[in-house]
């Protein structure tokens, strides 16, 4: 390290600026889902060039047909790896806004943890990286390795700019591994790699049946309810032992070796907390399996949002004219998202009753990702982390996905280490999302030592 005391003694000095830096993003709503904010979506992609480019980065922000992309990158370093640093800026809508404590653009501190949509997905984790890499330049003068920065502002709606220049921009990303903190810790003061993530294939469904809402005892019985039409469609998606039955669905599926399950099942989870934690009183799922594993490293199906009929207050005799639903499928390696689609087409055409009109919207998809756990960045990663966090890491999958990761492999060639200082209780996409400050200011110092460890590597 550059004198490991300067370094130190800069991360102790400047947590201030680094937590007041931190809440000046996490004031701009980048809501990548909502046509509206594309105003601050753009203001936090310039937010982001404007702080790569403090650090001495050459820094561009690069147009696509959808939300810029932030790139910057430090000179090579000779007989050094090249690392790529990838994160998103946009966040996911902040509703229900009635159930945040405090306003979701209105970053608040309480009991050691940051308040405010973003925080821990992912723009408080994104800036632990250049937090660290100001710590080094500021003490040493310059990184012991090049890093490239990719910081997009699509993620949450499926990376569809990033993968475009993903095709044609191999080149300009060239590198030796890249890093990801967009994830979580095992648990409280157990710091995790993920070495897997799930894949996804998002749908909308559409039904219309009469051209107009009928009155539901004059016309109920005789003719078609989209409603109905919609319960039953839904329902036949998944079996009562939690098996997706979409056709050809589980062909590709690569299944849970072993080896690993006995790893997960070694991990110390504690059902009866997690149950608690989420205020349920039972866990279900695909039958045969651990609660980790269907979460993990198995596929699923869940509606994300279903709609039609009257919602006001009393109740009121209708037979709607429309109704409709967004579902997602979880994917695990191998599935392929069109695939599915196609699978699912025909399936609901099939069961679609006389009478309805179905429009089925393939919003987006991605595959699942697996990373090699042997690769000596790999272990860089783990001495950093252990130094950083003052606990070695344990290695888990992860059920949520990060669409550009397996892009990464194919267009790259490189693995990614999805380094996270999240806990799993930050209620990323929900009210009141947090970041722990003091996970904040562990993950700066693991990624500070990350630098050191992995140009130790060599290429
Ligand atoms: N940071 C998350 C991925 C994640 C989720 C990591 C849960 C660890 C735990 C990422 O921002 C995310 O939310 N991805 C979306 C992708 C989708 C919208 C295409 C997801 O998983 O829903
Ligand atoms: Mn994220
Ligand atoms: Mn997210």
């Amino acid at each position: 390290m550059p004198g490991l005391m300067p370094l130190q003694r800069y991360l102790t000095e400047h947590r201030q600026q680094f937590e007041d830096d931190l809440c000046e993003l996490l004031r701009i709503p980048s809501v990548s889902a909502d046509r509206n904010y594309a105003g601050d979506v753009r203001r936090a992609a310039d937010w982001v060039a404007g702080r790569l480019s403090r650090l001495g980065f050459a820094t561009e922000l690069i147009e696509t047909n959808g939300n810029p992309l932030v790139y910057a990158e430090s000179p090579p370093v000779p007989g050094a790896p090249t690392v790529l640093v990838y994160g998103h800026y946009d966040v996911q809508p902040a509703d229900p806004l009635d159930q945040w404590t405090s306003p979701p653009f209105e970053p608040t501190v309480r009991d050691g943890n940051l308040y405010a949509r973003g925080a821990t997905d992912d723009k408080g984790q994104m800036l632990t990286h250049v937090n660290s890499i100001q710590a080094w330049i500021e003490t040493a003068g310059r990184l012991p390795l090049q890093v490239k920065f990719l910081i997009e502002g699509e993620e949450e709606v499926g990376s569809e700019s990033l993968n475009k220049f993903l095709e044609r921009s191999a080149d300009k990303l060239a590198c030796n591994v890249v890093v990801v903190s967009d994830t979580a810790q095992f648990a409280p003061g157990q710091p995790a790699i993920t070495y897997g993530l799930r894949g996804i294939a998002y749908f909308e469904l559409r039904l219309t049946g009469p051209k107009h809402d009928l009155h539901s005892g004059t016309f109920g019985g005789g003719v078609a309810n989209p409603a109905n039409a919609l319960a039953r469609m839904l329902a036949a998606l998944v079996d009562d032992d939690g098996r997706v039955q979409v056709p050809g669905f589980y062909d590709d599926v690569i299944p849970l070796a072993d080896r690993e399950r006995a790893q997960f099942a070694a991990l110390a989870f504690d059902e009866q907390a997690f149950m608690e934690r989420i205020g349920v009183d039972g866990l279900t799922g695909e039958v045969g399996y651990t609660n980790l594993e269907r979460r993990w490293a198995r596929p699923t199906c869940d509606i994300n949002g279903i709609w039609g009929g009257y919602q006001g207050e009393g109740g009121k005799t209708v037979l709607p004219s429309t109704a409709g639903a967004k579902f997602s499928f979880r994917l695990v390696p191998r599935q392929d998202p069109h695939r599915v689609a196609a699978g699912l087409r025909e399936l609901l055409t099939r069961i679609c009753p006389a009478g309805i009109r179905m429009e089925l919207i393939e919003m987006h998809g991605a595959p699942g990702a697996l990373v090699s756990l042997d690769s000596p960045y790999m272990q860089a990663a783990a001495r950093a982390i252990e130094l950083g966090f003052e606990r070695p890491p344990v290695f888990i999958r992860e059920g949520g996905s990060i669409p550009i990761v397996t892009a990464f492999a194919e267009r790259l060639g490189v693995d990614t280490l999805l380094l996270g200082w999240g806990l799993d209780d930050d209620n990323a996409h929900g009210p009141n999302e947090k970041f722990s400050l003091a996970d904040f200011h562990r993950g700066i110092r693991a990624s500070a030592y990350l630098w050191q460890e992995l140009a130790g590597q060599g290429i």
